[in-house]
């Protein structure tokens, strides 16, 4: 059985929860899209041609808490303008989605350039003072020291960057079905989504 969830969404929206909770619902696997594109840009900052470590990524290499970093998230947000970079991605991506038993990818361009044709499509998204808020937190709590209005500011430059690029801009489907997260509990959000899931299964 194939079938693909693509699920894109802006920063903090609260896609990642959704997706990982979405896929251990379904028993699909998942991809978290990003850490493709952190890795590319883990590559630049230590050195190395963007193009070239997206050709020759190890995906079986992908270290989320050490991609997890503001300074490799702007990096990844600059690779992920170069539509070299981005085509080299696309391969893998599309395979991952294609697997026997179900995937979940999330990202930005998911529903609309790597799997147009997703059975399921969601677009998961808050205000950006709420994602900055959520972010605040989970910095705070890591034990960083920006204020609410540096990370609100990084918020909003990283979803214009994201959102104005040329290729593969940041955009909801015409078919995804929006969940907004910005007043609603992680358990809703999720619930919201394994309903609007369900209905095209
Ligand atoms: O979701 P994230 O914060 O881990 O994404 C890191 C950067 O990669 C972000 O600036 C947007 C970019 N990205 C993208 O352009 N396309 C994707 N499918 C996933 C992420």
């Amino acid at each position: 059985m194939k079938f693909t969830v693509a699920i894109d969404g802006p920063a903090a929206a609260g896609k990642g929860t959704i997706s990982k909770a979405v896929a251990a619902h379904f028993g699909f696997a998942h991809l978290d899209t990003g850490l493709l594109y952190r890795a590319v840009g883990a590559g630049m900052l230590a050195g190395g041609d963007p193009l070239f470590v997206a050709r020759n990524l190890d995906s079986a290499n992908l270290d989320g808490n050490a991609l997890r970093t503001q300074a490799v998230a702007e990096a990844a947000s600059l690779v992920a303008a170069m539509p070299d970079v981005r085509a080299a991605l696309v391969k893998f991506q599309q395979d991952f989605a294609r697997r026997e038993g179900g995937a979940v990818l999330d990202g930005r361009d998911i529903g609309t350039v790597i799997c147009p044709d997703a059975e399921a499509k969601l677009f998961v998204t808050a205000s950006a003072e709420r994602r900055a808020q959520r972010r605040h937190k989970e910095l705070t709590q890591k034990g960083f020291s920006q204020t609410l209005d540096d990370v609100l500011a990084a918020v909003i430059a990283r979803d214009r960057r994201d959102s104005e690029r040329a290729t593969a801009p940041m955009m909801t489907a015409r078919d995804a079905v929006v969940i907004d997260t910005s007043d609603l509990t992680i358990e809703d959000a999720i619930a919201a989504a394994v309903a609007a899931i369900t209905l095209k299964r």
